[in-house]
């Protein structure tokens, strides 16, 4: 099934980031020479999206400022001129109320939506890969994380497992370890029934006094199903201090022209 549009919401606060992120949107922190931004977007092209919504807000201009410069030097860096749109959001009231900031920009289509802040570093990208067994059901990109992290993520109730596929029949908004139904958390990517937005509009607050995306997934899943897609390659956290590190040393150690900083710096500390 076709899908052409994605929204990226990039209006969160990142306050993990503090100071940094009181100038800097957290979604323009680098990996080497690119922004965050940069690589969702790259992964988004690669899947063939044609137009790119970012839900923004205050103090994120400099989100418009690098695109409108890509686009300008495209020849340069490999990016092509979609049709991009910028909507804002103007209190940070969630992820579910992000994407419903780009309800009249979507229609009656599915679309994706990806955070940033999930870096996946594979060869193909996940978002594609997600595409090529969408098939109307709601689907989120999952990976099994810690138990001890299961109150950082969505948490899917696992129904049955079919190869990359895991079928839920329930979701939960960041549960405590003792509630939590398994270990597999969402991860930042997700392909959607416009029909969510109809839920959105209508959410009460959830977790964190937050109009959350996983509360319109639960809601959904007796009429649209909801599965979670097992991708391959690894996935970094940048909205921490630890998964950008690991990110920025697993992407240098690729580069051939760097990976010599990385083993002197073990070599150095021994
Ligand atoms: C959001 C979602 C959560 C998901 C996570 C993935 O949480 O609400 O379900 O697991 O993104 O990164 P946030 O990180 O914005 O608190």
């Amino acid at each position: 099934m076709k899908i052409s549009k994605v929204v990226f919401p990039v209006g969160g606060l990142g306050k993990r980031f503090f100071p940094i992120t009181r100038a800097i949107p957290k979604e323009m922190l680098g990996i080497m020479d690119k922004p965050l931004i940069h690589y969702a977007f790259e992964e988004a092209m690669a899947a063939g999206i044609e137009k790119f919504i970012f839900v923004t807000r205050h103090g994120k201009d400099s989100i418009e400022d690098y695109f409108d410069y890509m686009f300008a030097h495209s020849e340069y860096f490999d990016i092509k001129i979609g049709s991009v749109c910028y909507v804002r959001q103007n209190e940070p009231l969630g992820l579910g109320h992000a994407v419903l900031c780009a309800k009249n920009l979507i229609g009656n289509e599915p679309f994706a939506v990806m955070s940033a802040d999930d870096f996946i570093l594979h060869s193909k990208s996940c978002l594609s890969e997600m595409i090529k067994c969408y098939d109307g059901s709601n689907m989120v990109a999952t990976v099994s994380v810690a138990p001890q992290d299961v109150d950082k993520y969505g948490i899917l109730d696992v129904d049955r497992e079919m190869n990359k596929l895991l079928v839920a029949k329930s979701v939960d908004e960041k549960p405590s370890i003792k509630d939590a139904k398994s270990t597999y958390a969402i991860v930042g990517r997700y392909l959607l029934s416009h029909e969510i937005f109809c839920i959105l509009e209508n959410l009460k607050p959830g977790t964190g006094g937050e109009i959350q995306l996983t509360d319109a997934l639960l809601r959904m899943i007796p009429s649209h199903g909801l599965v979670g897609f097992k991708f391959e390659g690894k996935r970094f956290d940048c909205g921490s201090k630890e998964g950008l590190l690991s990110a920025i040393l697993n992407v240098a150690n690729q580069d051939k022209t760097l990976h010599h900083i990385i083993k002197n710096f073990y070599e150095e500390q021994r």
